[in-house]
């Protein structure tokens, strides 16, 4: 059977990591983050003291960079070169840094390559980003994008980082999601888009059950099987 291809993409902070996660579980799927793959090439370019503005050395420690996702949906380890990362590729730095190369095309291309190769594993995966639907699995089965107003979103990035990053503040948070949207829709290469046939879900009415029953209700409309 032809593996199943869930793509979620979205802005940041609109649930797609934690919806992701619920329904590779609820499906018994793979589930890969695609930004946390970014993240992991951010920190290898960190790693090997490369500046991000040379885009030439970057793309090189990106494609050797060896990034793997281990582990089940709910404790998703990501490991560069043997080393668990899950932890050093969330901080503010590299946060930035990933949406910075994430612009870079030759960067993308490796990545994409590795995120298809994913997906043709097993029985079927889900994957969350920004180009899933458009870019790296246009004929994906089920194509979501969520959404939220980015207030929202900032609230819970907010909540979620400010236990670790104390000093930072809401404000902090909002101008860092809003920053980083305008780099991610802007980009020339594969920039967040809504792909012709998602389903759009603006998540920032609603909670995490309401959104989850509403994905699983359209996957299971669409795929008999699940
Ligand atoms: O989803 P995230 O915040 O962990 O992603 C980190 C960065 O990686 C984000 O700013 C944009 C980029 N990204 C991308 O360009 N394409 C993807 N498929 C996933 C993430």
């Amino acid at each position: 059977m032809k593996p199943l291809i869930i793509a979620i993409d979205g802005p940041s902070g609109a649930g797609k990591s934690t919806l992701g996660r619920r329904l590779a579980r609820e499906l018994n799927l793979l589930y890969v983050d695609t930004g946390a793959m970014y993240r992991a090439a951010a920190l290898a370019v960190v790693a090997a003291n490369v500046n991000a503005t040379d885009a030439d050395e970057v793309a090189r420690v990106a494609a050797r960079a060896e990034i793997e996702l281990a582990g089940d949906p709910d404790s998703l380890r990501v490991m560069l070169e043997g080393r668990d990362v899950s932890a050093e590729i969330r901080t503010e730095q590299i946060t930035r840094l990933s949406s910075v190369i994430s612009a870079i095309p030759a960067v993308r291309r490796d990545l994409v390559r590795r995120q298809r190769e994913m997906g043709a594993r097993g029985r079927g995966v889900v994957l969350d980003g920004r180009d899933i639907g458009t870019v790296v699995f246009p004929a994906a089965d089920v194509k979501f994008f969520l959404t939220a107003v980015p207030e929202e979103r900032a609230k819970r990035r907010f909540e979620e980082d400010h236990t670790r990053a104390p000093d930072l503040t809401f404000q902090d948070t909002l101008a860092d999601i809003n920053t980083r949207d305008e780099r991610d829709s802007t980009r020339a290469d594969s920039p967040l888009a809504i792909a012709e046939d998602a389903v759009v879900i603006d998540t920032t009415e609603l909670s995490v059950e309401q959104v989850f029953a509403r994905m699983l209700d359209t996957i299971r409309e669409r795929q008999e099987d699940f």
